[in-house]
């Protein structure tokens, strides 16, 4: 089945960086100023955001099991399948605007730069798993490293990948700038070191104009 975002469609923005670069925050800013815009807003999380999708969630980051890259992938895209065709696919159809906090992107990022997996192949496989449907808009926030480790730790924060080296971090990190470089038209990189009103303001004004565009 091929559901793409095309004419009729509402708009998928997805929001990406490394741990602790304040993508939760800023999707719940984002959708309630589109909201208070009287935007139709839709939430969503991976991964998660469904009765299924929570369940692998819990085994995803649970630092109980040492997880095979190619399990990791299959575990995120059976979440994601989950995810789309009981929430994102059917937002998008009634003309929603679509926050997800993550998408296939962080799949790239994390299994591909981070784990060592080939770049191309992924994509393939998520593409299945999202019936075709990719962002229309991408919104990396960007923070180093240190910052990264600094706001896990302020958190308490002790999930799988969370205990993951600063090395695989530094690995992710790079890989988002390289993919906000091959996909620049649909990318956009906020320095996620700013002060967050600002960044939800910032965030708010490119949806907006993606969302005119698409109009
Ligand atoms: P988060 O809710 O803090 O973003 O946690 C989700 C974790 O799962 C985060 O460490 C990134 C990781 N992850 C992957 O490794 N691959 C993926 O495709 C996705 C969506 C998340």
């Amino acid at each position: 089945m091929f559901l793409g975002c095309g004419e009729g469609y509402g708009v998928l923005v997805t929001f990406e960086g490394i741990e602790g670069a304040g993508k939760s925050t800023l999707v719940a800013g984002v959708a309630e100023r589109l909201r208070s815009g009287g935007e139709r807003v839709l939430v969503a999380k991976e991964p998660g955001g469904t009765e299924f999708g929570e369940a692998v969630r819990a085994l995803f980051l649970d630092p109980a099991f040492a997880v095979d890259p190619v399990a990791e992938v299959m575990l995120i895209n059976a979440s994601r399948a989950q995810l789309v065709a009981e929430v994102i696919a059917p937002a998008l159809k009634t003309g929603t605007v679509v926050l997800c906090d993550r998408f296939y992107d962080s799949t790239i990022a994390y299994q591909g730069f981070g784990r060592g997996l080939d770049g191309e192949e992924l994509l393939q496989i998520c593409l299945a798993a999202t019936h075709r449907i990719s962002p229309d808009l991408t919104l990396l926030i960007d923070i180093p490293v240190e910052v990264s480790e600094a706001r896990v730790r302020a958190r308490g924060g002790k999930d799988r990948l969370e205990l993951e080296n600063a090395a695989f971090h530094t690995r992710v990190r790079d890989g988002y700038l390289a993919l906000a470089a091959r996909f620049h038209q649909r990318y956009v990189t906020l320095d996620g070191v700013k002060e967050s009103a600002l960044l939800v303001r910032e965030a708010a004004a490119i949806v907006e104009a993606r969302r005119v565009e698409r109009l």
